[in-house]
């Protein structure tokens, strides 16, 4: 009885639930079917570009998105949330208290794009101490042009394109703090060793490396065309393969998916030598 009278008592809201979990279902498969396509249009793209990686077909589409204006969550003078002055100003701060950043120190910000984050970092730093690393010249170039030249002559930010040269170059300046924000959604999963073996390159033995992202508990998932949630596992095991270990802070967790910082350093035995 109690059944029947559930079931006769919800019938009138169990058909838009129905509706609503038939529709969530159909733009599930549409995602997927659009992410299939997309990851084709890669391949094709590939056969085009056979000695590229991943990170340059990320350029290809980020920076003609910029150079046309349109608007970006992270990237460029058109910001899709806040403004440029205010979209990243809390992210520094929050970190350098955490880790006890002093404005003597030397920080990395890797994958620093057009400096969101990054102009609050140069603004805190004394000059010279701030190194804003990316894969593209473009970012950097329109990063300076945002943070304003008098800024730029105030703090003497270093800004260098990711190469094994200006690794070698942040590492030699010794850097106390590394952090990189918004950055490891975007690296294909093939290229996560290399992401991480350079982040322990710049940081040497007792500098600390700290990745904001999310990861996830199971397998490493795809979440847009250019978008990764990886797995914890692997990037542990990245990290562990280039001679470091990592801590996972979690700050919050949903579904399988934890938001958090993933602190990472040498190993004692890599740092002592
Ligand atoms: C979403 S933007 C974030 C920029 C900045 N960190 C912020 O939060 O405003 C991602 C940045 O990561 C850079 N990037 C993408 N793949 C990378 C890789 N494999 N190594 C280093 N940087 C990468 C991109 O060029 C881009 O500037």
């Amino acid at each position: 009885m109690l059944h029947v009278a559930i079931d006769a008592g919800c019938d009138h809201l169990q058909k838009p639930r129905r509706l609503d979990r038939e529709i969530a279902g159909l733009l599930l498969m549409l995602k997927r079917a659009k992410l299939l396509l997309q990851n084709a249009q890669f391949l094709l793209w590939k056969r085009r570009h056979p000695l590229a990686d991943f990170k340059d077909y990320f350029l290809e589409i980020a920076q003609s998105h910029l150079a046309r204006g349109l608007p970006h969550p992270t990237l460029g003078q058109n910001l899709s949330g806040s403004a440029f002055a205010t979209s990243g100003q809390k992210t520094f701060p929050s970190l350098a208290r955490r880790y006890g950043v002093a404005p003597d120190d030397t920080c990395v910000d890797y994958g620093c794009g057009t400096l969101r984050v990054g102009v609050h970092a140069i603004r805190y730093l004394n000059p010279s101490r701030y190194w804003g690393m990316d894969i593209s010249t473009f970012f950097l170039a329109q990063g300076l042009e945002l943070i304003g030249s008098e800024l730029a002559e105030k703090k003497l930010p270093n800004l260098r394109v990711i190469s094994p040269a200006t690794i070698a170059e942040a590492a030699a300046a010794k850097p106390k703090f590394l952090f990189s924000v918004n950055v490891l959604l975007h690296v294909h999963p093939s290229e996560i060793s290399e992401f991480v073996a350079n982040i322990l390159s710049i940081i040497r033995c007792d500098g600390l490396a700290v990745v904001a992202g999310q990861w996830t508990e199971g397998r490493t998932i795809q979440v847009a065309r250019q978008s990764w949630i990886h797995s914890e596992a692997d990037l542990r095991k990245a990290v562990q393969s280039a001679g470091g270990h990592a801590i996972f802070v979690s700050k919050s967790s949903h579904g399988g998916r934890t938001r958090g910082l993933m602190e990472i350093r040498q190993n004692a035995t890599a740092a002592a030598g």
